[in-house]
């Protein structure tokens, strides 16, 4: 089986705590199709962020071993939340092939996420990942002589069988995911940074979220993936994602910002075209998200600032442009953008590093 070469060793029962802290992610080359056990359709790539992101802490002790259900218990921000409980069982009975240990230890999951409740930003990427983060820690107290290639890799593992985004936010500033002729290392297991020398503008890329809708979002992402099953566009789709994430990678190795700009926005539009034509079919956007669409336009042809936007799948707005360029790009969006936001509120991000974990024992 892949990644079990330590957890052979991983048997002890230990007592003792450990946290991750995992950021979001936004994808230019959006995921959205999946199969089998959270296999992709088609490769994606997304910008790790820094400011958005859940702080997971995980206390451990053994117990005996459970044959059935895992043991833990799950707070979000300080309070108990046991309707979580389903969704973290799920992923703890696919994550337990991988690391049998746990079956042999009680969890008490503390969780917090930094961007506001409800914001419409996604949390389970970030969620995902945090956990993840936590749990190989733990094995590798466990596995000591394990390597951090083995646990960046087995930690995008883990976290994609949680949430397939999840994957992209455990490392940074730029990362793949799912196999592509395009890139020589490439698996639709795991998610790996793109080393292909990015263009430096891209290592400092912000990335401000606006709140157009906070309401929570009509269609799952779940239930977006299902769709894309017996959707007429499917294969063409999937076949445009290949051919998108090639192209990109020319883009963000030379910096060429005319054909990011263009892929970029494309592949936002495409995933909400693929709604509209699903049975059944839904609008994500609000009209807020075309007035500032059409504001990023005009503002891009008027001061030539490589602004450009994605979406994922919601109302709310990424903005994404060069730090170089930050302090005209905010003046536009207080001056002229704030005002499509719920409440005038959106949020600062940049692309950074990706999670990171620690134990006490
Ligand atoms: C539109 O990763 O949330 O954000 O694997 O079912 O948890 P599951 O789906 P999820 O889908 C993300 C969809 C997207 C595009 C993207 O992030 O690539």
């Amino acid at each position: 089986m892949i990644f079990d070469e330590f957890t052979a060793n991983a048997t002890a029962r230990i007592k003792g705590k450990v946290s991750g802290v995992a950021p979001s992610n936004i994808a230019l080359i959006k995921y959205w199709g999946k199969h089998g056990l959270q296999l992709p359709k088609n490769p994606s790539l997304s910008f790790t962020l820094t400011a958005c992101r859940t702080k997971t802490t995980l206390a451990f002790r053994p117990i005996k071993t459970q044959e059935d259900s895992l043991s833990f218990n799950f707070f979000f921000e300080g309070r108990p939340k046991p309707d979580f409980h389903p969704k973290l069982e799920g992923y703890f009975q696919r994550i337990v092939p991988y690391v049998p240990f746990i079956r042999e230890h009680h969890f008490e999951i503390q969780t917090e996420n930094t961007f506001p409740h409800s914001s419409g930003i996604a949390s389970s990427a970030s969620a995902m990942a945090a956990l993840s983060m936590c749990i190989m820690e733990m094995e590798r107290k466990l596995s000591p002589e394990m390597t951090s290639d083995y646990f960046y890799k087995k930690a995008s593992f883990l976290a994609r069988l949680g949430s397939g985004s999840a994957a992209r936010s455990i490392q940074g500033p730029v990362t793949r995911w799912g196999a592509s002729s395009a890139y020589k290392h490439s698996t639709d297991l795991y998610a790996v940074p793109f080393d292909e020398s990015l263009h430096a503008v891209f290592e400092t890329y912000c990335d401000t979220i606006l709140l157009v809708d906070k309401g929570s979002k009509k269609v799952s992402s779940t239930r977006g993936h299902q769709l894309m099953h017996g959707h007429p566009f499917a294969n063409p789709r999937f076949a445009q994602a290949h051919r998108n994430i090639e192209q990109l990678k020319a883009a963000m190795q030379t910096g060429a910002m005319d054909d990011f700009i263009t892929l970029v926005e494309s592949e936002a539009l495409t995933l909400h075209a693929m709604m509209m034509a699903s049975n059944p079919y839904f609008i994500l956007m609000h009209p807020n998200t075309l007035h500032v669409i059409n504001h990023v336009w005009a503002y891009r042809k008027e001061t030539q600032i490589p602004l450009c936007f994605t979406l994922d799948a919601g109302a709310n707005v990424h903005l994404l442009y060069p730090d170089e360029n930050k302090l005209a790009v905010k003046d536009f969006i207080n001056t002229t953008l704030a005002g499509y936001c719920q409440n005038k509120q959106f949020i600062h991000d940049r692309v950074g590093v990706g999670a990171k974990s620690s134990i006490f024992v």
